[in-house]
């Protein structure tokens, strides 16, 4: 079972209700519900009704129906889950020195991957299952109820169809990175010809998405190409790596391939951020900009431009990208903090970026993401009355508890 579905005993707030609606919680005592629907309401002394793993009713709580269980926040704020659309978890090794130079000066290269790589392949599928499982549960622990994660450091036919079948137990998409860098010592044509061939064949079973690291010293717009629309071919929707360590072509391509997001797009020119806004200008889903603000701190890149992608009309998404090179953390609330804090956005705004826009960028937001009658009930109750305090504490652990499908999950 997913760590993502485990299910924890009873909270002493839990009391049975008088009458009841079959299968039914009330979880009342909310101070602010942050709802992240279409009209951004925020309801104050609300509650919410969850039947089975949906959201049945929502409103003020002086006027609840009846359910089956009782749940009283005692005025704690509740928001969407949060909805992690990019991290790395299927990794084993440690990349500390790595990180300690760079604050001594080092600038990131892309070579790191390989130690990763050579670590990963060395941990058996118990080792690699347990580290998933332990990195799952500490995002749940903060909050997070969706979540994606990417093979990218096996590199080998074998290894990518490992670590994607490890990543589909743990996470609710998955996505396949196997151009995520020429493996050392590997022939660059031979390579990308396997990750076209065998290896995508290989992953599919187990992926609903593929990615390229489309970067100098990664893969470059013509492969990146390739590689993404052979894997259009075999089903699998689009993601790209663009734009992370200078101006590039990946936000471009990911427009031009309707890819579904571009992540880390800390260096656009205006033709970039134009594109983006186009691909929502018309009917139907465009192509995410992604920001990523602790990989950004990590790496001492400059922080992505929020507040100009969403002023120009640009869906946001934040996103931890968890991995052992660029952002050892699975903390969306840190996210949020900093994207308020240092990048510009309103709590709001972050909040919304860290729930739907994950949500869009995995083409799941009619499902997750905000609390909708009828949506999956994937709730985050703060250790806060309102969530501001998000921004206005950051670091603090902020959690009190979080229904994933209507279950608690922490
Ligand atoms: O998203 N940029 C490419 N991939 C990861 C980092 C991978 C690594 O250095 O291990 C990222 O930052």
């Amino acid at each position: 079972m997913s760590p993502l579905d485990h299910h924890e005993p009873a909270d002493p707030a839990d009391r049975p209700a008088d009458a009841a609606r079959p299968g039914s919680t009330l979880i009342t005592g909310i101070s602010e519900l942050t709802t992240q629907d279409a009209e951004h309401r925020v309801l104050h002394d609300a509650a919410v009704v969850v039947e089975e793993d949906r959201i049945a009713w929502i409103g003020p709580a002086d006027e609840v129906p009846a359910a089956d269980a009782v749940h009283d926040l005692g005025g704690r704020a509740v928001l969407p889950g949060w909805v992690d659309s990019h991290t790395h978890l299927v990794f084993a090794g440690d990349r500390g020195a790595e990180f300690e130079a760079r604050m001594a000066g080092d600038s990131y290269s892309a070579g790191g991957i390989g130690v990763t790589m050579e670590a990963t392949r060395c941990a058996d599928d118990a080792t690699l299952e347990a580290l998933v499982a332990s990195r799952v549960q500490d995002a749940v622990d903060g909050g997070t109820t969706f979540l994606e994660t990417k093979t990218g450091y096996g590199l080998s036919v074998e290894e990518e169809a490992r670590h994607a079948r490890i990543a589909a137990e743990a996470a609710d998409a998955v996505t396949f990175l196997g151009a995520h860098l020429v493996p050392p010592g590997a022939d660059a044509a031979e390579y990308l010809d396997q990750v076209r061939g065998p290896m995508l064949e290989a992953v599919r079973p187990h992926v609903q998405w593929a990615d390229v690291f489309c970067e100098r010293g990664a893969f470059d717009a013509g492969a990146s190409r390739a590689v993404l629309q052979d894997c259009a071919a075999a089903g699998l929707g689009l993601r790209i790596h663009g734009n992370q360590l200078g101006p590039g072509p990946g936000v471009q391509l990911a427009v031009e391939l309707d890819a579904a997001s571009v992540d880390h797009v800390n260096h656009l020119d205006d033709a970039d951020v134009e594109a983006l806004a186009a691909s929502w200008s018309s009917e139907g889903a465009g192509t995410v900009a992604t920001c990523l603000p602790a990989c950004d701190l990590s790496t001492r890149q400059p922080l992505a431009p929020a507040r100009r992608l969403l002023d120009a009309g640009v869906e946001v998404a934040l996103a931890s990208n968890c991995n052992p090179g660029t952002s050892y953390t699975t903390s969306m609330a840190f996210c949020v903090s900093t994207a308020v804090l240092q990048m510009g956005l309103s709590l709001h705004e972050a909040v919304r970026a860290a729930t739907v826009g994950g949500a869009r960028a995995l083409r799941v937001d009619d499902e997750v993401g905000s609390l909708e009658v009828g949506k999956r009930a994937d709730l985050h109750a703060l250790e806060a009355p309102a969530a501001i305090h998000l921004a206005y504490r950051p670091g603090m652990p902020l959690t009190h508890a979080v229904w994933r499908a209507g279950r608690r999950a922490a």
